[in-house]
């Protein structure tokens, strides 16, 4: 086996999880926080509700929330110069992917000046970032816990894949209680979003033992959960959300993900669509094109998909996909990519540019511009 290596923040997981917040910030050295979050969260009372902990615990905090669901460049650099303004000197962010990735990116610029595009690709952040601590509200992105911070370049409409080891948090604060606050069509863009993460990572060409584990329990987990919490707002299951996001986090930070998020970050930055919409779009064909490269594997996560039904071993892996396309149909998320984008006009460019995202370097097999359109022909 080669070398591999895993790494994740403390994470501090539970009900109620959200009042160990000053401690930690007080770990980590905290004397002036910028704290980053967005209007969603402002509306739904959590924003007031950190500014209050962290005031009784007499702990400075400067507010910032100009984040946008597909972060923009402008928007780092704009949170960044608040950051250096006010002197601050830790960095905690409540929120789903975006305030999350903007908080690292405001990071990386204290850190390391320049522009935040200076960073694009792999590991290319050479000198440390101030302390972060990351709450997440939504069980899917996984920003608190992995290497990635994606953020869009405005000039070339480009959602830049920025990772590297310094982007993991040093606390991330799980609190199931800030999910139930989240509409059903969020809480089911984040799930499928960690489903894609668990199923990307699990045959990544870096996926090691300590993430393979993380991955199919993430999938089992997802699958049981995502209709109870969902349909009913049930916090036992959105409890199982948030664990199954968290080993996705963990399996695909460490592993790396696909021509899925390849494609879905290049329509992101074309289009502006939700992430979490283009999963149910193009997982399926995606898994399908991988087929051939890891056809053991994708048995294995019709395994978890098929939990008890009844199947041949060597029928798993069609019948996953064919599962997963009916719970997508099921639950009345779009499925057809001609949903989510008005024509086909950029789609060869959105391709051609996927292929240059970092995480096309991990998918199990190689794919060109070109697979990469027929993949998404497939879906429309
Ligand atoms: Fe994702």
């Amino acid at each position: 086996m080669l070398s591999t290596k895993f790494a994740i923040p403390d994470i501090i997981f539970g009900h109620g999880s959200i009042t160990h917040l000053p401690q930690c910030a007080r770990r980590v050295g905290a004397k002036r926080i910028l704290f980053v979050s967005d209007n969603g969260l402002e509306t739904a009372g959590w924003v007031d509700l950190v500014k209050e902990i962290l005031k009784a615990n007499s702990l400075d905090c400067v507010y910032f929330n100009n984040v946008d669901s597909n972060p923009r460049d402008c928007q780092v650099h704009e949170g960044a110069r608040l950051y250096e303004k006010e002197k601050c000197d830790v960095i905690i962010a409540l929120g789903g992917g975006s305030p999350m990735d903007v908080a690292k990116g405001i990071g990386v610029i204290a850190g390391n000046g320049g522009q935040i595009r200076d960073y694009e690709g792999a590991n290319q952040i050479m000198r440390p970032l101030p302390p972060m601590i990351l709450i997440p509200s939504t069980a899917g992105s996984s920003s608190d816990i992995s290497q990635y911070c994606i953020i869009t370049d405005m000039k070339r409409q480009v959602k830049m894949s920025i990772i590297s080891r310094s982007l993991v948090s040093n606390i991330s604060i799980i609190d199931p209680q800030i999910l139930v606050t989240q509409s059903r069509n969020m809480i089911l863009a984040a799930a499928v979003d960690a489903m894609a993460h668990a199923i990307e990572s699990y045959v990544s060409k870096l996926a090691s033992p300590f993430t393979e584990m993380q991955a199919l329990k993430a999938i089992e987990l997802i699958i049981k959960n995502i209709r109870p919490a969902a349909d009913d707002n049930d916090i036992k299951a959105m409890e199982q959300l948030s664990i199954a996001s968290t080993a996705a986090g963990m399996s695909f930070s460490n592993a790396g993900l696909g021509a899925l998020h390849a494609i879905a970050h290049s329509l992101g930055g074309f289009y502006d669509v939700l992430h979490g919409r283009v999963h149910p779009v193009l997982l399926p064909p995606i898994m399908r094109y991988n087929m051939s490269a890891c056809r053991k594997k994708m048995g294995e996560i019709g395994r978890q998909i098929a939990g008890s039904r009844l199947c041949p071993d060597n029928h798993l892996a069609d019948v996953g996909i064919d599962i997963l396309e009916e719970l997508f149909t099921d639950l009345e998320l779009d499925t057809k990519l001609r949903q989510l984008i008005p024509d086909k006009t950029h789609l060869e460019t959105i391709c051609k540019v996927a292929t240059r995202d970092a995480c096309q370097l991990t998918n199990p097999k190689d794919a060109h511009w070109q697979d990469l359109l027929a993949v998404c022909e497939e879906a429309w």
